[in-house]
């Protein structure tokens, strides 16, 4: 273990901010992180760095968790259980599982960030949530540095949601996450509208785990950008949900307004339209912008400081909240 001194934090996190770390550790095994937690408890975290805002220097120990491996506990004939240490990378995991033919988070390639923190915010896209494949969650108590299990239930999932960002956020560091995923007779869901498009241009009737990750890769692609090549933490907002009144009231004035049912009560509205009627798809604001083909994603375009992106977050926030009478909530973690 080696604590290094002053680095830049730009290449830990997807929105390619550099701001400066103090002190700064990479630990890679459950045990290395044990001993770090008996002499520092005062820790940030940073893992694959996908859904952050960094707006400041750190001045506290930067702990970049980069724990591998993954490991098959049990298997029948329909499902295997594995366990993944939290510093796997997600995207390449998902294809490791297509390539043992292993099913049920297909729809979640190219996501990015680490096993570690899919969780954390359930991560969701293309009619998936990341919490239906969970079956356990270790990590380490930050106070007494034991090693705690959650079961799925106890994590209390929910849409971009955990105990972990909420009553338990900053008391445990997450080390592994299990699952359980199919091996045959796959629940495949291609319901959602883009995926069908792009199975049908490939004339692909029966889709295999690897067509809807082809697709789904294919689609993301076309709408989201690459943080190797554009700094950005994906969608930057939750998607609104609003009463059953509010939206009828939305609809009167915008006939052509998306939505999703949540509940009788109440609908979803993707933030992405919002953000687009209010003017704001493919503005540049200096170093910073909202993407051209996804409004729901704000963009570094190199040099932007994490306070300008996160300045442009609050003025698109006045403004949907003042056209449309709709708060948005910040997704990302401003730091
Ligand atoms: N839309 C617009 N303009 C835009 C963007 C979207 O009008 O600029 C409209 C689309 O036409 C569509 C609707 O909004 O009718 C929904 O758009 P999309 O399918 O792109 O999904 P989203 O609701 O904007 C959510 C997730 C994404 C996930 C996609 C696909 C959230 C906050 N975001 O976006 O997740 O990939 O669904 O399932 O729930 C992420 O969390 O980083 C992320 C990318």
């Amino acid at each position: 273990m080696k604590i290094q001194q002053n680095i830049s934090l730009k290449k830990y996190n997807t929105f390619g901010i550099s701001v400066n770390a103090k002190r700064f550790i990479s630990v890679d095994s459950v045990y290395e992180l044990q001993q770090l937690l008996k002499v520092e408890k005062n820790l940030f975290l940073i893992s694959g760095g996908s859904n952050m805002l960094l707006t400041k220097d750190i001045e506290t120990l930067v702990v970049h968790i980069d724990i591998k491996g993954i490991s098959i506990d049990k298997e029948d004939e329909k499902a295997v259980y594995l366990t993944v240490n939290a510093g796997e990378d997600w995207h390449e995991f998902v294809l490791w599982c297509i390539s043992n033919e292993y099913g049920g988070i297909e729809n979640l390639s190219l996501i990015p960030g680490n096993v570690g923190t899919c969780p954390i915010q359930n991560i969701g896209a293309y009619g998936v949530e990341v919490k239906d494949t969970i079956t356990k969650i270790e990590g380490l108590e930050v106070a007494s540095g034991k090693l705690v299990t959650f079961s799925n239930k106890a994590c209390k999932f929910g849409y971009r949601n955990s105990i972990f960002k909420n009553s338990h956020k900053g008391k445990i560091i997450l080390t592994s996450v299990g699952f359980k995923l199919t091996k045959k007779e796959h629940q495949l869901n291609t319901s959602y509208g883009a995926i069908e498009a792009e199975l049908i241009s490939k004339e692909i009737t029966k889709p295999t785990l690897k067509n809807i990750s082809d697709a789904i890769i294919a689609i993301r692609k076309s709408k989201l950008p690459d943080p190797k090549e554009i700094g950005n933490s994906g969608s930057f907002f939750k998607n609104p949900v609003i009463s059953q009144s509010k939206f009828l009231e939305l609809q009167k004035k915008y006939p052509k307004v998306p939505s999703y049912s949540v509940s009788n009560a109440d609908v979803k509205v993707p933030a992405g339209w919002l953000i687009e009627q209010a003017g704001f798809k493919g503005k540049r604001f200096g170093n910073c912008g909202v993407h051209e083909k996804q409004a729901l994603v704000l963009v570094n375009y190199g040099d932007a400081s994490g306070k300008e992106i996160y300045k442009l977050a609050q003025k698109i926030q006045e403004s949907i909240l003042h056209t449309f009478g709709i708060s948005l909530e910040i997704e990302v973690n401003i730091i």
